[in-house]
């Protein structure tokens, strides 16, 4: 049996849409083995699918065919604490553990950049699901089914504030509000902060992740979409965060804030009391600089 740990991810870091992503310390957890038929379940409550369309097994089947290997039939056992259509990379952590474990499964015949060609691919950009494989703060470009990637360590100094709301945001939904086109002035203005962002999380120079997580792509068009982030947005700067963005294609909002800043969570989840934010709750993550991790039993 393979046992696979893999990581949320926050996507987009503001600026870097589709670009930049980095893995956080928040897991959902995998038991795969071969089996003469499907057998689907979880250790929570979160429902899933327990058929073909479970995300899991489609991935392990489609890498499955993709080596030509026969698959008869799967045990899957999921452990989902990533919560769902929140901007966390959940889906990227189905894809990422499913074609983690098949490789394994099939003794190993593709390597890392390999699994990370389709989970992109899979995915259909790279800024969940190379983080969510490869640990760290990861800037990426996919080309061809081909991923180009640089994974930077981060720092432990800094906590991620995850406002996590209610709701559900599909992101299907979420890149259909986004206009197909810029003026070449937007695209300088993300491109530079992008580009910041990246250098000034590796850096320590984190005085520029304010400037450098704004962004004209498309995080303006999905706050109407987000009852709330406006406040926690200015909430966030107000209680002293580094950055606060969309987390992903959101709900979530992600706030980067100083370890020092150790009356933040308590300052945060008062104003969420006070402001009746009802369904809004706070996760205090840290970042993850290992990414997806792999046991055989
Ligand atoms: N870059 C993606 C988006 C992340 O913003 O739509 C969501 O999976």
């Amino acid at each position: 049996m393979v046992k696979v740990k893999i990581p949320a991810t926050s996507a987009n870091l503001g600026s870097g849409f589709d670009a930049l992503g980095l893995s956080l310390t928040l897991y959902n957890y995998l038991e795969v083995e071969e089996s003469d038929r499907l057998d689907i379940s979880s250790t929570d409550a979160v429902e899933i699918p327990k058929n073909e369309q479970n995300l899991v097994y489609k991935t392990v089947k489609y890498l499955f065919d993709v080596c030509g290997r026969p698959l008869h039939g799967l045990r899957i056992v999921q452990t989902n604490n990533i919560p769902l259509a929140r901007g966390l990379g959940s889906s990227s952590a189905c894809i990422v553990g499913g074609l983690v474990a098949a490789n394994q499964l099939m003794g190993c015949p593709l390597n890392e950049d390999e699994l990370l060609g389709f989970a992109a691919t899979l995915e259909g950009h790279p800024d969940n699901a190379a983080p969510a494989l490869l640990g760290g703060l990861v800037t990426a470009v996919i080309e061809d089914g081909k991923v180009y990637h640089v994974k930077q360590t981060v720092k432990d100094d800094l906590m991620f504030a995850a406002f996590i709301p209610g709701f559900e945001l599909k992101t299907s939904k979420a890149r259909k509000v986004i206009p197909l086109e810029v003026s070449h002035r937007d695209a300088v203005f993300n491109l530079s902060r992008a580009a910041l962002m990246s250098v000034s999380l590796y850096s320590g120079d984190y005085q520029n992740l304010r400037a450098a997580c704004e962004d004209r792509l498309h995080q303006q068009y999905r706050l109407p979409l987000i009852r709330g982030a406006q406040q926690i947005f200015d909430m966030s700067y107000r209680f002293g965060a580094y950055a606060a963005f969309i987390s992903g294609a959101g709900p979530t909002v992600m706030a980067i804030v100083d370890t020092a800043l150790f009356d933040f969570e308590g300052k945060a989840n008062a104003w969420l009391r006070e402001n009746e934010m009802t369904g809004w709750s706070l996760r205090m993550l840290s970042i993850d600089n290992r990414g997806v991790a792999v046991k055989l039993d």
